[in-house]
């Protein structure tokens, strides 16, 4: 997912980087747009994490491997102002599942969430090893994902859809707001489709208490990014006339968790939802 190299190259020598905290910004010329950092995940374990910028369609995409071998992907489409999180589940084959189970969640995208494509394209960082840690939390986001996405219909609603969730066909959602808010914007209608509320209903109950694993039920899925940037620092600088001024000089990380709430049809494809 990289930006066109003829993009980088025009830039190259003209580039200011922006370091990651606390570090000197340097000009380098480095070629491409990806980042690794080193990120301790909520249980503790440390795992590389892929920051990708793509320029040209205006996305970022973050991903990493949780010590379950979940692997998550986070991509925003600033195109289309609209989020995507998967989850690749391993499935437990000895239960009758698939190697793996897919999760997609597409949602919209707030202001200040995270920092824009050409900034995260100029991110470099002094000290590959360091352990990153996140300078601010924001918290846990609850979403009820009632709406199910109809993938061979949603490139309208972002490009990078099909993409990220080919895999996940029958486990798209959204929210009803933003359904709500898409279709007022003039979306079409048809890729949505309702699914049975998320809450009020008393036959449906959560996963976690279902007795029997071909009943339909409400599952939980939590996803957390450790480490992002979600904010440009900027710095001010003073000429030699004592004009000020202020300039990007850095990032500031956040972390967030995600409790998304959607319908399954059976109890099966939410076995991670347990009681304990
Ligand atoms: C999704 O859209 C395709 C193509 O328009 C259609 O054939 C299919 O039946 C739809 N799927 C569902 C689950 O409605
Ligand atoms: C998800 O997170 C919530 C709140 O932190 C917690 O109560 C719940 O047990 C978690 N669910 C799963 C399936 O991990």
């Amino acid at each position: 997912m990289f930006g066109g190299a003829s993009g980088e190259l025009t830039r190259l020598f003209a580039v200011v980087l922006l370091l990651l905290s606390s570090a000197v910004v340097v000009v380098v010329p480095v070629p491409g747009s990806e980042l690794r950092v080193r990120v301790r995940l909520a249980d503790g374990l440390v795992t590389e994490e892929v920051l990708e910028a793509d320029n040209e369609r205006d996305s970022i995409s973050l991903e990493f491997k949780q010590g379950d071998g979940t692997l998550v992907t986070f991509l925003v489409d600033f195109k289309q102002d609209v989020k995507i999180f998967r989850a690749l589940i391993l499935g437990e084959l000895e239960r009758g599942q698939n190697q793996y189970q897919a999760l997609c969640f597409v949602t919209r995208l707030n202001r200040n969430e995270i920092i824009p494509s050409d900034s995260m394209a100029r991110l470099r960082q002094k000290n590959p090893q360091a352990i990153r840690l996140a300078e601010e939390r924001r918290g846990l986001d609850q979403l009820a994902m009632s709406v199910a996405v109809n993938l061979s219909r949603a490139s309208q609603l972002s490009s990078h859809i099909h993409n990220m969730c080919s895999e996940a066909r029958e486990a798209i959602y959204t929210r009803e707001a933003d359904v709500k808010y898409w279709l007022e914007k003039g979306m079409d209608s048809s890729m949505f489709e309702g699914l049975p509320q998320t809450t009020g209903l008393p036959s449906l109950q959560p996963c976690h208490s279902a007795k029997d694993l071909w009943q339909p039920c409400l599952c939980t899925y939590n996803m957390s990014l450790e480490w992002y940037p979600c904010l440009l620092k900027y710095c001010r600088s003073r000429d030699s006339a004592g004009r000020g001024s202020s300039y990007k000089c850095g990032i500031k990380s956040c972390s967030k968790g995600y409790h998304f709430t959607y319908f399954v049809p059976q109890k099966q494809l939410c076995l991670w939802d347990e009681e304990t």
